[in-house]
């Protein structure tokens, strides 16, 4: 009969840091997403093993109170909440987290803050920062950070330039002092399995979980996830170098046309003297305001934003989240059976 504990043992091994760090059984972080990581995927998350992180998004601190409440009531398990650094009120959200006793904080969106940074280890939570480049990662090392995600521009939502595969290279290797989850166009376990080999604590994925069971996100938006290829979630298009677009990896569709005429017929405004060049900035940043929301939560898939990852081509079907979880264990695990089985072979042919 085949043994699979020792796989099993080598897989916990591997994760074993990050589970740690993260107080779970599995050391894998579902990625926070506006709209969708609310209290039911948070906690359904934290309750198959994995780790939940709510998306505050823009949501006002008496919002976020609620919601860090609302999944309390449905988890007992460890779950983070994942703030954004260029929130108008930063410092509340981090108290309100405090207080509510959150034991990780993901800031996002840029350089963490030196005052939220104090703020988070003060007051005894663990802050968890994204590392787009080697320098700040060490930088983020010095100034106390507990943990990085290292994010490539495989992602679904708001992406770096950089691919997890260099980044991985770049940054894996070199930072040894404080765990490094990995994120962007992670499907599958044998792939959670290789970033561990080369020293990640563990993974981070989105676009799997937006399309389970449990997440709110419409029907539409889970059928677009389902219907999608790789090569169906591409950056959002910049037309002109003086007008930057921040760039954001999601479906192609009808939204996404409509924004490159956006931005041509903005640009025509702005040569004629129509627009002056914030006012057309402006037009151009404005174009996506609330469609993001139009697609999780309306359904809006054609003009909203589907924000997803390369990897949503790797959704087959709308599943629990226990079950995606199990999967990526099972195939990292399978994959270091069959390792074992083929150096067996090799050994004994017989
Ligand atoms: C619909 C959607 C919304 C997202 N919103 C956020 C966000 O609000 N904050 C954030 O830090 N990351 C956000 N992300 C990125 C995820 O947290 C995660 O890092 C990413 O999805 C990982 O890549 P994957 O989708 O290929 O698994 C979003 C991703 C998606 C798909």
């Amino acid at each position: 009969m085949l043994n699979i504990a020792p796989a099993e043992a080598e897989f916990a091994a591997l994760q074993a840091r990050g589970a740690a760090f993260l107080g779970t059984e599995l050391a894998i972080m579902g990625g926070a997403m506006s709209w969708v990581s609310e209290r039911n995927l948070v906690a359904a998350i934290s309750n198959a093993g994995g780790f939940g992180v709510i998306a505050c998004g823009a949501m006002p601190p008496e919002l976020l109170e609620k919601e860090i409440a609302a999944t309390q009531a449905l988890t007992s398990k460890p779950f983070g909440v994942n703030l954004i650094t260029m929130h108008p009120k930063l410092d509340d959200l981090v108290q309100i987290c405090l207080r509510a006793k959150v034991g990780h904080i993901v800031l996002a969106g840029g350089i963490p803050p030196g005052p939220a940074v104090r703020a988070v280890k003060d007051g005894g939570a663990k802050l968890v920062a994204f590392a787009p480049a080697l320098v700040l990662a060490k930088r983020f090392v010095k100034s106390g950070v507990d943990a990085l995600v290292i994010e490539g521009s495989e992602a679904g939502g708001h992406i770096g330039p950089v691919s997890l595969t260099v980044l991985a290279q770049e940054i894996l290797p070199h930072i040894r002092e404080i765990p490094v989850f990995v994120a962007g166009g992670i499907g599958r376990g044998e792939a959670i399995l290789g970033y561990l080999e080369m020293g990640a604590a563990g993974a981070q994925l989105g676009t799997r979980f937006a399309a389970s069971t449990e997440s709110i996100a419409h029907e539409n938006f889970k059928n677009a996830f389902l219907r999608a290829n790789a090569r169906d979630a591409l950056p959002s298009i910049q037309l002109d170098e003086r007008f930057p677009v921040i760039p954001v990896r999601g479906l192609f569709n009808e939204g996404t046309k409509k924004f490159l005429k956006h931005q041509a017929e903005t640009l025509e405004k702005f040569q004629s003297g129509a627009l002056d060049k914030t006012a057309a900035q402006l037009a151009i940043e404005h174009f996506w305001a609330g469609a993001l929301r139009r697609a999780v939560i309306d359904g809006d898939v054609e003009t909203g934003s589907v924000m997803a990852g390369q990897s949503v081509g790797m959704v087959t079907r709308v599943q629990p989240v226990a079950e995606i979880l199990a999967e990526l264990k099972h195939q990292a695990v399978a994959a270091l059976l069959a390792r074992e089985q083929t150096r067996a072979h090799a050994q004994n042919p017989d």
